[in-house]
């Protein structure tokens, strides 16, 4: 499998600052055939980064898009109008779930879109560190998978991307911790059983899994070689193109 790093822009950079960054990322980066680089702007920028990017180097993910194709459903963006833009589209991230108010079955039919516009979904899911410190998180994560790909059939499977970010580790949140590697293993071998549970051993084992939270050039590599982890979705640190080109040297590294 290919390590895939993943960099939320989230709200941040304007789409000239965009472009400005993914030259500079292009003639940084050279072309790893083993790590798959991602990067995903505000959806403004995408119809311009989509002309500008080489995709033999890197791909281009939404941070969100509606659910439906088309209609009356002002100031939305569907997967549809993403075809041919995006690649990939990051969906039920926590600060859709808690800003924006999406549970788990506006997010379900998120991820249904984004497979039938043929665009691979990154699904998101972590537990607050109330949820953890109830003990509450085995619970959370299996209501999130479970629900998040309740419309996914098993032959479709290999086509999501689920990454695991705790809540409490996204460095914008108040008072943020870092995640050892033991949390993250734990958790990633847990998604890795309810997917086995609920599709077959075969395909749970297929399915690329990220961890994010506070990833920079420093951790990326303990977090890299954590058992079962597939690749890092990184907020902060992406913004600063010597970091990401960094985390990128790192995956390769680990992989090679
Ligand atoms: P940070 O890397 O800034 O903690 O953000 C993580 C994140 O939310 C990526 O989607």
């Amino acid at each position: 499998m290919k390590t895939y790093i993943v960099g939320n822009w989230k709200l941040n950079f304007s789409v000239g600052e965009a472009s400005i960054y993914l030259h500079k990322l292009l003639k940084r980066v050279p072309n790893y055939r083993d790590v798959e680089v991602v990067v995903a702007p505000g959806a403004l920028a995408l119809q311009s980064l989509s002309l500008q990017i080489d995709r033999h180097k890197m791909k281009l993910a939404a941070q969100n898009a509606y659910y439906r194709d088309y209609g009356a459903y002002t100031g939305e963006v569907s997967f549809n109008q993403l075809r041919g833009l995006a690649d990939y589209c990051i969906v039920g991230h926590s600060e859709r779930r808690y800003i924006f108010r999406e549970d788990d079955k506006m997010i379900q039919k998120k991820v249904e879109a984004a497979v039938r516009n043929k665009i691979t979904p990154i699904l998101c899911v972590g537990e607050t560190e109330s949820e953890r410190a109830f003990g509450e998180t085995a619970d959370v994560i299996r209501d999130q998978v479970v629900g998040g790909l309740s419309e996914i059939s098993e032959e479709d499977l290999d086509k999501v991307i689920i990454a695991y970010e705790p809540v409490w580790a996204i460095s914008s949140t108040k008072s943020a911790k870092l995640a050892s590697p033991d949390e993250i293993a734990e958790v990633v071998k847990l998604i890795r059983k309810i997917l086995t549970d609920t599709y077959s051993a075969k395909v749970a084992e297929a399915v690329p899994i990220l961890f994010g939270g506070s990833v920079n050039p420093s951790n990326a590599g303990a977090y890299l070689t954590v058992p079962g982890v597939n690749g890092l979705l990184i907020g902060g640190s992406s913004l600063i193109l010597s970091e990401f080109a960094d985390i990128i040297e790192t995956a390769k590294r680990v992989k090679s």
